[in-house]
């Protein structure tokens, strides 16, 4: 049977009080509105459409071409959004599944679950519904004496009764798509909020002698509808934990899983450990065996197997295998590390790579550089890229000796095995095997430094004497 789904995504989200569209906001880095629409897809349905509103262009733009679109003008409720793709999805048989946008903890695995069932008692409609200790602001389901789902109501249209109700609708359902559309078609806007409601579908359905089934949801935190920023953090923390669980059962260390924070799309080698204060975001990739954290920050950097790295910042890095990072370093973007490279404390890289084995120990910057192999770099030499205008080169050959506290102004090239002398300033290419020293020579003068003491000894007296 054809499966389809309608996601809904248009409205505003008042509630959060956010200049970003609702379904927009991140939930372990990730739109909630991606997260579902990646669950609709792992469940397999053909055709996704996602009803879009407020932020119409926002939302297309950040879901891309991996959905088909329909534009709900006016926000005028739930059952209004999914009319708007009739258009589209009217003339199909099959199975529709309804979703809403702010619903990102639903899984593939609920959903599929849903549609068996749904496919097997021969519904016209199944409704997934969650048992919550507090249903405040959630549909009630409201049930007949032998069980079955006579209709939903809506918190604002609850009688008392109705209200002490503690299952939820959990704004996901199948729909006979052509049962659907009918029944939308007799939907009206007569209630406490004005809207048309798509839950009224459940009603009218059942009253017409369809059969409408239920699924409960074994884990009421997968029905969470994040409508304000409580439920977001909420949302994020339940997310997290689910995340977090996937790479341990994949092989991953986490020393603390509750300090542990690892974005949606980062995936993680077996046999590595991750110390507590980790923030692994974006695309991040970590290899096996290697040793993150204590807090390491990490945005879209690659790490390759075997390596540590340790209180770091890295944004678009990418370090090569075996590497020793930090502690303390910051690795900015175009950083490319080699293999068994040593990035030590207080470092900073940014658009430059270092070839395998090179070390760069201890307080240096290193920026628009392109460093061979074997080489080392001592403490606090840095790099001179940018003269107030223009960012220029520096290369480093392989084997290259820089010694502690170099100046490197570039554009300027050191050949291989070449070796500047320490507390050099090169302005001056230094061709292969050669040496540079640039600094002014040392003097040495006999027992001046008593010199020096006694006459700052006798200013100072002059002016005490004075004062
Ligand atoms: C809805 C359900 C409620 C359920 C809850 C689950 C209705 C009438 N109520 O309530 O029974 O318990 O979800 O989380 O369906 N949207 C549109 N166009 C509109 C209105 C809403 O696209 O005109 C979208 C929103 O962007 C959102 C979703 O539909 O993603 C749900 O809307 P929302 O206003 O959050 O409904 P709830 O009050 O949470
Ligand atoms: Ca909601």
């Amino acid at each position: 049977m054809k499966k389809m789904a309608i996601v809904l995504a248009a409205g505003q989200g008042k509630r959060m009080k956010s200049k970003l569209y609702k379904v927009l906001h991140p939930v372990c880095g990730k739109p909630m509105v991606g997260h579902v629409i990646d669950t609709v897809r792992d469940a397999s349905c053909e055709r996704v459409v996602v009803i879009v509103g407020h932020g119409a262009e926002a939302v297309k733009e950040r879901l891309g071409d991996g959905a088909e679109y329909a534009l709900q003008a006016q926000q005028l409720g739930t059952g209004h959004a999914v009319m708007q793709a009739k258009p589209l999805l009217g003339s199909e048989e099959g199975i529709t599944l309804v979703i809403c946008g702010d619903t990102p903890l639903v899984s593939a695995a609920t959903v599929e679950a849903m549609m068996e069932r749904h496919i097997r008692e021969g519904a016209a409609a199944t409704v997934l519904t969650a048992k919550m200790d507090d249903p405040t602001g959630y549909g009630r389901v409201v049930r007949g004496d032998d069980g079955a789902v006579l209709r939903i109501v809506e918190q604002k249209d609850c009688t008392p009764e109705e209200a002490a109700i503690n299952e939820i609708n959990a704004g996901t359902y199948c729909f006979d798509n052509r049962l659907l559309f009918e029944a939308l078609e007799s939907v009206t806007n007569e209630n406490a909020q004005g809207e048309y409601y798509l839950t009224d579908v459940i009603g009218i359905l059942q009253k017409k002698g369809k059969r409408v089934a239920a699924s409960l949801l074994k884990d009421p935190s997968e029905a969470i509808g994040v409508n304000d920023r409580m439920a977001l953090g909420e949302a994020e923390r339940l997310m997290r934990q689910r995340v977090n669980a996937a790479h341990q059962a994949n092989g991953v260390t986490l020393i603390d899983p509750a300090s542990t924070y690892i974005e949606a799309g980062v995936t993680i080698g077996a046999d590595t450990l991750i110390y507590p204060g980790t923030v692994l975001r974006g695309s991040t990739a970590i290899g096996e065996d290697c040793v993150i954290g204590p807090s390491a920050d990490l945005t879209d950097t690659i790490v390759g197997a075997g390596s540590t790295v340790r209180q770091t910042v890295g944004e678009g890095a990418v370090v090569g295998e075996d590497c020793n990072v930090g502690p303390f370093a910051y690795l900015r973007p175009g950083t490319k590390l080699g293999n068994g490279v040593k990035v030590g404390d207080f470092v900073e890289i940014k658009n430059a790579s270092i070839g395998d084995g090179t070390k760069v120990p201890h307080l240096s910057y290193v920026g628009d550089a392109v460093v061979g192999k074997g080489v080392n770099i001592g403490c606090g030499a840095i790099t001179a890229n940018y003269d107030g205008y223009n960012k220029s080169v520096t290369e480093i050959g392989d084997n290259a000796f820089i010694g502690s506290n170099a100046n490197l102004i570039a554009p300027v090239k050191i050949g291989d095995g070449a070796y500047v002398v320490a507390g050099s300033t090169i302005t001056h290419n230094v061709d292969e095997n050669d040496l540079a020293i640039a600094r002014a020579r040392q003097v040495n003068k006999p027992g001046y430094a008593d010199k020096i003491r006694s006459r700052a000894k006798a200013i100072k007296e002059k002016k005490n004497g004075e004062s």
